[in-house]
């Protein structure tokens, strides 16, 4: 099993790191700051370690991108380009504006035909990005039981055998994988993220997700 890099220190990076530690993997959680995380290591168990950005780059045969939107380019940089080549990148990351939701929408600093993970893909040509848990809270990331059954983690991304890694990670959080094709598809994904969030700044729902469901 290949080992996995987890960039990132927030929430997100925390509960993704356990629940690949849960399923048995080996993680390395990367920070500019890694001291900031010995606490979670210290608690993490042997198969968890910490380093910096580049650090864990190099570690992971898979690396889980969970840092800041506005930062996300930054820090595809501090991981360092050719320490991702080859590599599948799952991309949890979102591109929100620092500005507040207006009437419970927030903010992006894209626009409607682009993405952020275009962006990273062409920072990182030779990395295999694959857009995966950016359209739910982190409270549902792994193994979330839901009424009404699995709920779909929506996923693209240019390369077949990144999106196949990305879809066996999912079977194993609980989701079922929906293909929505190349790097394109991120402009459609990475939104869904705003509408997830309106229930949660409106009412204070947090606890959703979404399922495709078909006839036949
Ligand atoms: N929160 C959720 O439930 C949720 C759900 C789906 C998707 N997402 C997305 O997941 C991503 C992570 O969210 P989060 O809430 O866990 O954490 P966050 O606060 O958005 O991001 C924290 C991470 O961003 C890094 N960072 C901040 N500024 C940076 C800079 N200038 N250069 C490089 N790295 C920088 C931090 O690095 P250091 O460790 O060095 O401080 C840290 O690792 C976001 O893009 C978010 O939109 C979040």
């Amino acid at each position: 099993m290949k080992k996995i890099a987890v960039i990132g220190s927030g929430t997100v990076g925390q509960i993704l790191a356990d629940g690949f530690l849960k399923h048995g993997r080996e993680v390395m959680r990367g920070s500019r700051d890694p001291s900031k995380l010995a606490a979670w290591k210290e608690g993490a168990g042997a198969k968890a370690s910490v380093g910096t950005f580049a650090e864990a780059a190099q570690f992971g045969g898979i690396i889980v991108l969970a840092v800041k939107g506005t930062a996300a380019e930054n820090a595809v940089e501090l991981c360092g380009i050719d320490a991702l080549a080859g590599k599948t990148v799952l991309d949890a990351t979102n591109p929100i504006a620092d500005a507040p939701p207006t009437n419970g929408v927030i903010a992006y600093f894209t626009g409607p035909n682009e993405s952020l993970m275009e962006r990273l893909q062409k920072k990182a040509p030779k990395a295999h990005f694959v857009k995966a848990f950016s359209c739910v809270g982190n409270a549902l990331m792994v193994n979330p039981v839901l009424e009404g059954g699995k709920p779909s983690m929506f996923i693209c991304g240019n390369d077949a055998g990144a999106k196949g890694e990305a879809k066996a990670i999912l079977d194993h959080f609980g989701w079922e994988t929906e293909d929505m094709g190349a790097v394109e598809a991120a402009r459609a994904i990475e939104p869904l993220c705003m509408l997830w969030c309106i229930p949660g700044f409106l009412r204070n729902d947090w606890m959703h997700a979404f399922k495709m469901v078909r006839k036949g």
